[in-house]
C-alpha cells in the first residue's frame, strides 16, 4: 500500500482510538427508509439497473486453468459462460445457442475444445464462433458468421474475473479506480481458491451488505471471536467512488502476530498495516473483502428475492505449490463459520421488522457511514429519479467520498 495512505489510515486509527465526541469533520448521518428492504419496485429496479449493469466479481483465473476452462455464471440473472481461449483470453458469452438458445454448456464448470449444445449440436469454438452446424444443408441462406455467442463485458484485474452485461459499461479499472492501487499487494493473481461456504439468509441482499460495513456490532454479535482480537474503536474508514469503500479495525495490541499464518500458509507480500489491522474492502454492489495474510474470504450477497440472500463465501489463499493445502487455511475457514452464524442470526428477525407496520427508518452512526455510502450508490446506479417515492437515501454525504 501507499506509504502516504497507510501514515494516514494510521493515523485515523489513532484519532478514532482517542476521540471522546464525533471527530471534527462528523455530520449527522440522514436515515435510511427501511422501505428499500422490502419494496418490490425498488428490488425490481436492482435487478434491471444495479445487476444487470455493474461490474460482478464472477470468478477467479485459476478456475480457468488452462484453454478451454469454463465456468458458468447466472447471478446477473442471465445464464453466462466464462472461457479461457486458445489464445489465453478470458471471455465471456450468453450461454445460449444461437440455433434456438439451449445451452452450450451445461455443467457449472469443466473443460472443452468446443462449446457444443446438446439440443442439436451446433458448435462453437472458445472464441465464440459458430464453427459446426449439423445437416447445414437444411438452412436456406445460413450467415455463419454472424452467428457467433453474443459476448458479455468480461475484465480481469489482478486475478479476479468480473462480468457486466452492460455492453456500454466504463472498464473495470476505471470502476474499481483506488482499489486497484489499495488491493494490490494482495497479489490477487497467486492467489488458489480453498473452499465455498454458503448460509442462506432470509433478508433483503441490503441487510446483509450493511452487516459487513460496520464493526459496531463486534462486541455484542462476537464477544467470543472478533471482539477479543479487534478494537472496535480503532478504526479508519473511506468512502470511495463508486460505492466501494474501506474498512479497517486494528488487532488488539496485546494480540498482533496471534493470527498470523506459519510461514506456509503466509502472503509474503502483504505488509505491516494489513497484520496489523483487519482491513476489508467493498466491491460494490455485493462483495466484502476482508484481505489478509493468510486465506481469506470473499463475502459476497446474492439476492434470491425481496427478503431472501444467498451469502456465498468464497475462500482464497496463497498458492502453497505442489503439496497439501495448509492445515491452518482449514481450521481459519471453520473458526469463520462461527462468526458467520453470528452475523446471519439477526437478519430474518431484522426482516420480519421492516415488514411490519412497526418498521422506521434506520439510524445510521457516523462510523457506520460505509453503509449510507453504499445505499447511495445503489440509487446512482438505479438512477435516483428512478427510485419509488420516499425511498431514496440522501446525498448529504457525496462531499465524503473520496476522489477516484
Ligand atoms: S438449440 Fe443449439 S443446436 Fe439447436
Ligand atoms: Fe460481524
Amino acid at each position: 500500500m501507499d506509504p502516504v495512505l497507510e501514515d494516514d489510515i494510521r493515523e485515523q486509527l489513532a484519532m478514532n482510538r482517542d476521540r471522546t465526541a464525533p471527530p471534527d469533520d462528523a455530520v449527522p448521518v440522514p436515515p435510511i427508509p427501511v422501505g428499500r428492504y422490502r419494496d418490490p419496485q425498488m428490488y425490481e429496479l436492482e435487478t434491471e439497473r444495479v445487476w444487470r449493469r455493474t461490474w460482478l466479481f464472477a470468478a477467479h483465473e485459476s478456475d480457468l486453468a488452462e484453454p478451454g476452462s469454463y465456468r458458468t455464471f447466472e447471478r446477473s440473472g442471465a445464464p453466462i459462460v466464462i472461457v479461457r481461449g486458445e489464445d489465453g483470453t478470458v471471455r465471456a458469452f450468453y450461454n445460449s445457442c444461437r440455433h434456438r438458445g439451449a445451452p452450450v454448456v451445461r455443467d457449472d464448470c469443466g473443460t472443452a475444445r468446443r462449446l457444443t449444445c446438446q439440443y442439436h449440436s451446433w458448435s462453437y469454438d472458445l472464441a465464440g464462433t459458430l464453427r459446426a452446424v449439423p445437416d447445414v444443408r437444411s438452412f436456406a441462406g445460413l450467415d455463419q458468421d454472424s452467428l457467433g455467442l453474443v459476448p458479455v463485458r468480461c475484465e480481469v484485474w489482478e486475478g479476479w474475473v468480473f462480468v457486466n452485461e452492460d455492453p456500454a459499461a466504463e472498464p473495470l479499472v476505471d470502476f474499481l479506480g483506488p482499489l486497484c492501487e489499495q488491493m494490490k499487494e494482495v497479489d490477487g493473481p497467486s492467489l488458489r481458491r480453498v473452499g465455498t461456504q454458503v448460509h442462506h439468509v432470509n433478508a433483503n441482499w441490503k441487510a446483509m451488505v450493511d452487516a459487513f460495513l460496520e464493526v459496531y456490532h463486534i462486541r455484542t454479535v462476537h464477544p467470543d471471536n472478533a471482539a477479543l482480537l479487534y478494537d472496535d474503536s480503532t478504526v479508519s474508514v473511506a468512502m470511495l467512488p463508486h460505492g466501494h469503500s474501506r474498512l479497517s479495525v486494528a488487532v488488539r495490541p496485546e494480540l498482533m502476530g496471534v493470527m498470523d499464518p506459519s510461514p506456509a500458509a503466509d502472503n509474503p507480500s502483504v505488509g505491516r498495516l494489513w497484520r496489523e489491522t483487519s482491513t476489508s474492502f467493498g466491491w460494490f454492489p455485493n462483495v466484502v473483502a476482508p484481505l489478509d495474510t493468510g486465506a481469506f474470504p470473499l463475502l459476497c450477497m446474492w439476492p434470491v428475492d425481496e427478503r431472501t440472500t444467498e451469502l456465498e463465501l468464497q475462500w482464497f489463499a496463497p498458492s502453497w505449490g505442489d503439496g497439501d493445502m495448509p492445515e491452518e487455511h482449514a481450521v481459519r475457514m471453520t473458526l469463520f463459520e462461527t462468526v458467520m452464524d453470528q452475523d446471519t442470526a439477526n437478519m430474518a428477525a431484522i426482516q420480519r421488522s421492516v415488514e411490519s407496520h412497526g418498521a422506521r427508518p434506520f439510524q445510521i452512526g457516523w462510523h457506520e457511514r460505509l453503509i449510507h455510502h453504499f445505499h447511495r450508490a445503489v440509487d446512482l446506479a438505479i438512477g435516483v429519479d428512478r427510485v419509488p417515492a420516499g425511498l431514496a437515501v440522501s446525498d448529504a454525504l457525496d462531499r465524503f467520498v473520496e476522489e477516484a
